[in-house]
């Protein structure tokens, strides 16, 4: 198996890695397959343990009989034989125990003391929270309380991380309240929250194709661009996690992550150097040149769905206004973007699974040829096909073969697959894991990007929030602070207020890729 995109990254040393929350889904689904993908391509460390902590009860045994099936079949080596599970089993133990209980870090502790000792970790250690947010804070200052924050007895040459799952916070207040908390216990270099969206091969590409290439940069700005479009559709609705969904939405679950975490790389400036420090300083720029959004702005700049059957799900508050859709247009108050319009969607249950990046080109200053065939004037793009079809697009105008000028649109595709073999695309989780094991951050959010980011969500959040009790603005005139909540079916590409927002503007969403 060849694997380009990992094939400079050092191998970790000696570690133990602890996570928090092993029962639960992410584990079976995502962080024990990576592990044992990872395993599996010799990028682990010679000597290693995972210790899964929870309070459902579990022998070393049945934690790995409970975490076989589901590493076997997410993994992306689906050719691995029995003994070699088997062998990567033999690293995973099990520690039971309540999260507010100081005996769980106390036996937490011995049990790592036993595993640096038999894996030589000279008292590494990674650990991770995939528990529900609200634990957070509480297991972090056990962590503390206990010791376990602390470098071991080498000093510099061992490490001790905290990997922290989504979602950080509901709003800039509670986020910034967990940055204190963690704060006390961690210091910052050590904290690594994670957004698997930046763990994507196809989500770091774009950093390679804007500054790896001269020929996009210099018209990759206000000149030569009408307007960013991202899209991260889903087709599945909210299914098990209804409760907590109902109390988040879509601005909260995936907008404030992952929507301005692609939005940023479109939007950055080139890093003078590739590293977290040098990286996560542009981001943090183009989050804070994001202009927020006023109260009176929030009805026309956003647009908010819910799909008609969210009501229905077990879980869901009667007459929920939870959206599970929704379209905003964000201006970035920059030289490089002032005036043009970023537009953010995403969804449940739409016609498909769909997440692409369409840079959308000026039309020509002077058109010298007859239209094309469809009568409207079409510009050129490049869509970045983030998931599920990985690679890249640029339409342009191309002659008709015949007699005349006429023209029309082509499309130059790029595919991952094609290129590099369909195995190749490592999984986000593998790629961040090992990140974190061997100290680059670069892909994770600092502290000041999750504030900046519930910066920009707030104020739109607080309007929809505050929509059906109308507020008096300064001159004494009622104004609504939300657009309607509006219903759409399933299988549909959102409400139609969503199509309103760019055909009102003569532009229109796209969904470039996978076809
Ligand atoms: C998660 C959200 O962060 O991202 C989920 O909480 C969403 O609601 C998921 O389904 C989407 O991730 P992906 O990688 O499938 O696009």
């Amino acid at each position: 198996m060849t694997d380009q995109s990992f094939s400079r990254v050092p191998k970790p040393s000696p570690t133990t890695i602890v996570i928090f929350g092993a029962s639960g889904d992410l584990t079976e689904r995502k962080l024990i397959p990576a592990l044992y993908t990872l395993d599996l391509e010799g990028r682990l460390p010679e000597r290693y343990a995972v210790i899964g902590v929870a309070r459902s009860e579990y022998t070393d045994e049945a934690f790995r009989a409970h975490l076989r099936k589901g590493a076997q079949t997410n993994s992306r080596l689906t050719d691995a034989d029995d003994a070699a599970w088997e062998r990567f089993a033999s690293h995973l133990l099990y520690c039971q125990g309540a999260y507010d209980d100081p005996a769980t870090y106390a036996a937490l502790a011995a049990r790592m003391a036993e595993t640096d000792d038999a894996c030589d970790t000279c008292g590494s250690h990674l650990f991770y929270l995939s528990t529900p947010p609200q634990l957070y804070p509480i297991i972090v200052a056990h962590l503390g309380a206990a010791g376990l924050s602390r470098r071991g007895s080498a000093g510099q040459d061992s490490f001790v991380r905290i990997i922290i799952e989504k979602p950080f916070g509901h709003d800039l207040a509670s986020a910034q309240a967990l940055n204190e908390q963690i704060h006390e216990v961690f210091d910052e270099s050590q904290v690594y929250r994670i957004d698997h969206y930046l763990g994507k091969e196809t989500v770091q590409n774009i950093m390679v194709f804007r500054f790896g290439n001269a020929i996009f940069e210099p018209v990759w700005n206000r000149n030569y661009v009408d307007h960013v479009q991202i899209t991260v559709a889903e087709s599945v609705a909210v299914g098990q996690r209804a409760g907590f969904y109902d109390t988040a939405g879509v601005l909260r679950d995936v907008f404030q992550n992952h929507l301005l975490q692609l939005m940023t790389l479109i939007a950055i400036e080139p890093p003078a150097a590739f590293n977290a420090a040098f990286l996560r300083d542009e981001k943090g720029k183009v989050l804070q040149a994001v202009r927020p959004m006023r109260l009176d702005e929030v009805p026309a700049a956003t647009v908010r769905g819910q799909y008609r059957t969210y009501r229905d799900e077990p879980g869901v508050r009667p007459g929920s206004t939870t959206a599970t859709f929704a379209a905003v247009r964000l201006q970035v108050d920059n030289w490089r973007w002032q005036g043009v319009p970023f537009y953010l969607r995403s969804g449940k249950l739409l016609a498909s699974k769909a997440t692409e990046i369409t840079v959308q080109f000026k039309d020509v200053p002077h058109k010298l040829f007859p239209q094309s065939e469809s009568g409207r004037p079409q510009a050129n793009f490049i869509t970045f096909c983030i998931q599920p079809e990985e690679g890249l697009h640029l339409r342009f105008e191309t002659k008709i073969p015949g007699a005349g000028m006429r023209m029309r649109p082509v499309e130059m595709d790029f595919q991952f697959g094609k290129e590099f073999g369909a195995a190749a695309l490592p999984d986000a989780y593998e790629r961040l894991l090992l990140d974190a094991l061997t100290g680059d951050a670069s892909l994770f959010a600092r502290a000041d990007e999750i504030e900046l980011s519930w910066q920009i969500i707030d104020p739109i959040q607080a309007g929809w929030d505050a929509s059906d009790a109308a507020l008096p603005t300064a001159q004494g005139w009622r104004t609504e602070t939300a657009p309607p909540l509006e219903f759409y079916e399933k299988g549909a590409w959102g409400p139609p207020g969503a199509d309103r927002m760019l055909a009102q503007v003569d532009r229109h969403w796209r969904i470039s890729c996978g076809g």
